[in-house]
Parts: structure tokens; sequence; C-alpha cells
């Protein structure tokens, strides 16, 4: 028997074995070397192997390697609380942690109805998203999750939930010919959450940056504040996804910092530990806490690694290294850089239509740049470019489907906000090279 054929693929393709990593790079079996141009899926936030976070995972794992939420508080998930919370800001006093972002979602979801119930208003059991969101692969999340296509082989499993527009501006400037799509986007907000069933939603969970299935799609200014004065009207909750977005990644600690607007409840993970545990969670308001505490005492939610002392340990480490080497500050500089690099890369390609982030989350949406309109879909842009980065050392984040849920070609890059400005330089080389390879190829 093969080394690997005891493991269900979860990908036709043929993948190189990795062997080793140090801050932005991976070295493959054969030596090759990879620039992450992505932070793998948006998580490795610091980079491989960063020091400091590896050296705190196994001191607690010497420490305390276990304790069970129900049986045990511990020190390190206490910290980790504490910092969660005073980042979030003086809105916030809580915090509850779980192990993935789809967990820390579907958490999400429960307090909101927990919210609602206690008010005496259990009849509100739905929930909203926009169009080509992602928020996680558990059954509920699939289900709530914008684009049908992470749905596509589980249709009889799913039933639909009501949407409101994503903040496609891109797509509003071409299908359309808005010049200025901005106020547009926010007359549609006004107009969808309208027509909602809003008697018997409780709330709408939004990416506060697109990620997965939006290439970095960043909402205008006044978009948050207008969410959020709907929210109040309407008496729903604002979940923010901050999965992707948390953690340095926007050039704040979270992404909603960007706008004059607070949610109700924080979702995060990934970034939050480095990348390195599974751990994730949600930051609660006081505004749902406090009612939730004074009616229930406590709330009943959790997994067997829910509160786990080296998830959290990882945490507070990594919380540590972005405060000590300012690395929010650097992603929002060199976030600048990247984005400047990849506009100017835009201007001499025959394949690059729009080229929009914030912070080190930066998306490159692809199709025929005289007309703004993707390129067919069984042409398979994206996995082709994906290809041509790797082929170059370079990862990329594919995010397919952007348009309607099945056309439309952009990728993701967002390195590690540990990334130095020559490498800066040299992931945008690389980059240059794989388009010019693909468009090379015809
Ligand atoms: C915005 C967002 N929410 C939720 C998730 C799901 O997180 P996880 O893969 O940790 O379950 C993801 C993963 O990519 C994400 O990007």
């Amino acid at each position: 028997m093969s080394s690997d054929s005891a493991l269900m693929p979860s990908s036709t393709r043929s993948l190189p074995l990795a062997t080793r990593g140090r801050g932005v790079w991976i070295w493959d079996e054969n030596g090759k070397d990879y620039l992450d141009g992505s932070s793998g899926p948006v998580a490795v936030n610091l980079g491989e192997c960063h020091p400091d976070v590896v050296a705190a995972i196994a001191r607690q794992a010497e420490t305390l390697s276990f304790a069970h939420r129900i049986q045990f508080r511990n020190e390190p998930v206490e910290r980790l609380a504490s910092e969660v919370v005073e980042l979030l800001g003086p809105d916030f006093d809580r915090a509850m942690f779980v192990n993935s972002g789809s967990e820390a979602n579907e958490l999400a979801l429960k307090l909101a109805f927990l919210h609602w119930d206690v008010k005496g208003m259990p009849e509100k059991t739905k929930f909203v998203t926009t169009t080509n969101s992602y928020h996680g692969s558990t059954l509920a999340n699939i289900q709530i999750s914008g684009q049908p296509r992470y749905s596509a082989a589980f249709r009889p499993l799913v039933t639909a939930n009501e949407r409101v527009r994503a903040p496609y501006l891109h797509r509003i400037r071409v299908d359309e010919c808005i010049a200025d799509p901005e106020p547009v986007v926010l007359e549609r907000l006004r107009d969808d959450f309208a027509a909602l069933d809003h008697e018997h939603t409780a709330a709408i969970l939004i990416e506060t940056v697109g990620g997965a299935s939006a290439a970095a799609l960043v909402p205008p200014p006044g978009y948050f504040e207008l969410l959020r004065e709907l929210c109040d009207t309407y008496r729903m909750l604002w979940i923010a996804d901050e999965v992707m977005a948390g953690f340095a990644r926007t050039g704040r600690w979270f992404g909603f910092q960007h706008w004059r607007a607070t949610p109700d409840l924080v979702v995060f993970a990934k970034g939050v530990s480095g990348g390195y545990a599974p751990l994730g969670g949600v930051g609660i308001s006081r505004r749902v806490s406090g009612p939730l505490l004074h009616a229930r005492g406590a709330v009943t939610a959790g997994h067997t690694y829910s509160n786990n002392p080296i998830g959290a340990a990882a945490g507070v480490a990594s919380i540590e290294v972005m405060r000590r080497d300012r690395l929010v500050e650097a992603a929002a500089e060199h976030g600048a850089t990247l984005g400047e690099g990849l506009r100017r890369i835009q201007r001499d390609s025959a394949s690059i239509v729009d080229v929009r982030g914030i912070g080190l989350m930066w998306g490159v949406e692809f199709g025929d740049p005289a007309t703004g309109k993707p390129f067919p879909t069984d042409e398979g842009f994206t996995p082709c470019f994906v290809d041509a980065c790797a082929a170059e050392g370079l990862l990329v984040y594919p995010s397919r489907g952007g348009v309607d849920g099945v056309s439309g070609d952009a990728v993701l890059v967002s390195p590690p906000v540990v990334i130095s400005s020559d490498e800066i330089a040299e992931l945008l080389a690389r980059f240059e090279r794989g388009l010019r390879r693909l468009e090379a190829a015809g």
C-alpha cells in the first residue's frame, strides 16, 4: 500500500508534498520554494513556524495539554478572551471559543437566535446572508453561504435562505455601465433590507471584506453604518464574519474597524492563532451578552476541543507577536505597496479587469479588459493561473464564480503579514511571470 492510499483525496489535482516552511516560504519534497502569496487559505497570518508562537505552543503542551471546559477554567483561554474583547473595543465584553470558522459561524447563529428568544421573540429563526459569500463547510454554513457552488453537491440537504446583494462595485460598473456605483450599492442595501421577512429574521451574517467567493470585495464608505441602522430598524442582529478579515489582515485588528459602526457579534478564526492551531470564536457585544447571561446564566454550546489550552496559547502568543512587531500597521503599509504593484501589472495585462483590496487582502479579477466581461467558464482561467503561479513558485488562492455563482475568475493575493518589502517585490515578480506564462500560452 502506498503511503497516501488510505487518504480520501480532497482534490483531483496532483499536489506537491510540502516538507518545510519558514516565514512566507514553503519547500516541497524536491526542494522547490514557494512564496506563500495567500497565507494558505488566508489563515497563516504569521507565516510558517514563527518561533515565538511555536515556543508558546510547546510550553503549553508541556504544562497543561488539555482541560475540559465543563471541568476546569484555564489561564490561556481566559487571557485570550480578555485580549480579544479588548481588541474588539468597548462595546464587547465576552468571547466564546470553538475550533474553526465554520463552527464559530454556527455558534454566532445560535447566539443570535437565543438573543431574540430571551427577548420574547422566538419566531426569529431565519438568517440572511449576501450573494457571493462563503461562511464555511458544515451543513448550516453551506446552506447560508451565498454562492450556490458550495451546496451544489448536497442540494437535497439544504433549503434556500434570503440574500441581500453583495457590494460588487466592479460588476455594477461593467454590467450596468454605472460609473459611480457606490451610492447604488447603498440604495440596494436599503431596498434589499426592506424586502426581507423581518419578523422571522434573527440576523444578517456578512463578511466584512468578501473573501473566498468574492476576491476581496471591500464595501464602500457608509456601507456598514447603513447596515447598522437597518439592522436596528428591522430588529435584526449584525454578525460580522471576520474569519478572513480579522487579526491584522486588513490593516486593522478587525475589518469592521475601518467603518464607524459596530457589529453585535464578531466571528473570527484563521489568523487568531497565526493559523497554527484549530481555533475560532465569537466576540459578543455587551448588548447581546447582558440579556443572555441575565436570562440564562450560561450558554451551553461547545465541542470537545472548545477552550483548548494549547489552541488558546497559540492565540495569546500570536496576538503578542502582532502587537510587539506592529504587524497591523505593517499590513496597512505593505498592503499599499502590494496593491500598487498589482495595479501596475494590470495596466500591461490582457486579462485583468479589476484589482481591489484593503491591507494585505487583495483580489485580482480576470476577464476581457476591453469589455470587463468574464472569460467563458469552461476555459478554466483561474485554475490555469493558479498552476502557472505555482510553476513560478507562488501560491495564490482561487476565488471563482463571483459573477453569478458559476462564471467569474479571480484570485486572492494575501501573503502573511510578516512579509518584508523584498518579499513583496518577489511576490509581484512571480505573479507577473505567472500571468505572462499563461497569456503567452493563449
Ligand atoms: C469568511 C469565512 N468564514 C468562514 C470560513 C470557514 O472557516 P473554516 O474553514 O475554519 O471552517 C471561511 C473559510 O475560508 C471564511 O473565509
